[in-house]
């Protein structure tokens, strides 16, 4: 899938209050991207907005009034989408018996059910015009048993599965998709998930084996950009990972492969 130039091109950000999304919202106004920035608190994405020249709209991607037809008027003020990047997300931090059932449904509405919204609401306009890409934030605990965090990961392994699935529906159209599988990176969440004493546990040892290492925001944002750029289907931090990563993608790869020279649009109807 080819890219293209971030440089003029329209992005909108879900989660751009802080973290990693503030890092993604700023890589892009710095390469010359017009950025729209979504997240519940209001004045930070305002503020945030003022200095990189962009277009703030307050949204709670867990209310589904709030979401129905939000592409629609970011749109009609702004202008059309070039690239929606779905990074809001939340962590569930207790063992499964201690989570709140009302909570297990905020987290999956908020990290699966949000970006396969905005994802189909930007998808027509996108398609039409042959141009577009959909950035999937998701997780190394898509792909790990991680103590403490199941809903989440259960969350994560979803929106990976949909990236990979519609990045395959959307074969020939100019629109490619890109997730991101992160481990710890240094933001508010990070501070969060580390006081989950039994994935603390279980991470300290893999620190210990030199297969974990927190990465900053701003790294993470550099690669989005340029998976923007490039087509990358894929982001992987950290590196040391990256086989890990590679073998729990490998039977799709092998599903992609038997299946090369397929075209899925034809039967859109
Ligand atoms: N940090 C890590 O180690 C790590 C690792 C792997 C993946 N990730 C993923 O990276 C993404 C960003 O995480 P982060 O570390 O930057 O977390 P963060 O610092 O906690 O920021 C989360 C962002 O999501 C927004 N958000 C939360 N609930 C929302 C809602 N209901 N509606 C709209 N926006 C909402 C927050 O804005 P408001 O509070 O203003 O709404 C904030 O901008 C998440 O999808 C996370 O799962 C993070």
């Amino acid at each position: 899938m080819s890219g293209f130039d971030p440089r003029g091109a329209r992005v909108l950000v879900t989660g751009a209050s802080r973290g990693i999304g503030e890092a993604i919202a700023r890589e892009f106004a710095g390469a010359g991207a017009e950025v729209v920035l979504a997240a519940r608190s209001a004045d930070r994405i305002e503020d945030l907005a003022r200095e990189l020249k962009g277009h703030a709209f307050p949204l709670d991607v867990s209310d589904p009034q709030q979401l129905e037809g939000f592409v629609g008027r970011v749109e009609d003020e702004v202008g059309p989408l070039d690239v929606l990047v779905n990074n809001a997300g939340v962590e569930s931090s207790h063992y499964l018996e201690r989570t709140d059932e009302g909570e297990i449904a905020r987290i999956v509405a908020i990290n699966l059910v949000a970006p396969m919204r905005l994802a189909r609401q930007v998808l027509p306009g996108m398609v039409d015009r042959a141009r577009g890409r959909i950035v999937n934030i998701s997780s190394l605990a898509a792909m790990t048993p991680t103590p403490g965090l199941v809903v989440y990961g259960a969350t994560k392994a979803g929106l990976s599965q949909f990236s990979d699935g519609l990045r395959f529906e959307l074969k020939g159209t100019g629109v490619g998709v890109t997730v991101a599988h992160l481990g710890p990176i240094d933001t508010e969440m990070w501070d969060k998930v580390v006081d989950i004493k039994g994935l603390d546990a279980a991470q300290a040892r893999l620190r210990r084996m030199g297969l974990l290492v927190t990465v900053s925001p701003a790294k993470v944002a550099r690669d989005v950009v340029g998976a923007v750029r490039t087509g990358r289907r894929e982001i992987r931090h950290p590196k040391r990972l990256w086989s890990n990563m590679a073998l729990a993608a490998s039977p799709k790869r092998i599903t992609e492969a038997l299946l090369v020279g397929f075209d899925p649009r034809p039967y859109v109807d």
